[in-house]
């Protein structure tokens, strides 16, 4: 189940808010212009589904994505607990950084952690399959998929080449619950 909790960020890192249904996660994600909507993920992925499978079995959704919020491009990202390279996988984005481009993630399976940073909060919004989330250009946030990683997510680019991550420098993220205890 998705779940949205807010830290302040200058002190110990607890709750001030928790939301769980869909309608007060999405408000309070408006707030710091998180943009998080529900989707329909029912399509059926076999187990050995490939990227070019899950695009098909996407493809309308995708294609409404692309029209009515101007992105350019899909992928698909899959991890599991048998992806070889996991930890050095989740340790990629763990820590605080921006991106020139949104990054926007439809889960279709699974979940993961997106944390925003934004006025003087954390938003640690848990994000599961059918979950839309997308975080603005600039906007400082890290992701977790935890150490025993299980999702699929469409990502959509206005520009691919624009996403990379550039690091604040800040130590801002090992504040507050990783994954395994957020979840
Ligand atoms: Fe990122």
């Amino acid at each position: 189940m998705s779940h949205l909790r807010i830290y302040r960020d200058d002190t110990r890192p607890d709750v001030f808010e928790d939301h769980t249904t869909f309608e007060t996660i999405r408000d309070a994600a408006a707030e710091a212009n998180i943009r998080f909507e529900r989707w329909d993920a029912s399509q059926p992925l076999a187990e050995a589904a490939t990227q070019a499978d899950i695009l098909t079995a996407y493809a309308e959704a995708i294609t409404r994505l692309e029209r009515d919020c101007g992105f350019a491009t899909a992928d698909v990202v899959s991890v599991s607990a048998s992806t070889p390279n996991h930890p050095e996988l989740r340790k990629k984005f763990l820590n605080e950084h921006t991106h020139s481009e949104d990054e926007a993630r439809f889960f279709v399976e699974g979940s993961g952690l997106f944390c925003i940073h934004h006025g003087g909060a954390i938003y640690a919004l848990e994000c599961t399959k059918g979950d839309l989330i997308n975080v603005p250009a600039g906007t400082r946030h890290w992701f977790d998929m935890g150490p025993s990683p299980r999702f699929v997510a469409i990502r959509l680019f206005t520009d691919p080449k624009g996403w990379i991550a550039d690091f604040t420098g800040s130590d801002v993220a090992a504040r507050f619950p990783r994954f395994e205890k957020a979840a």
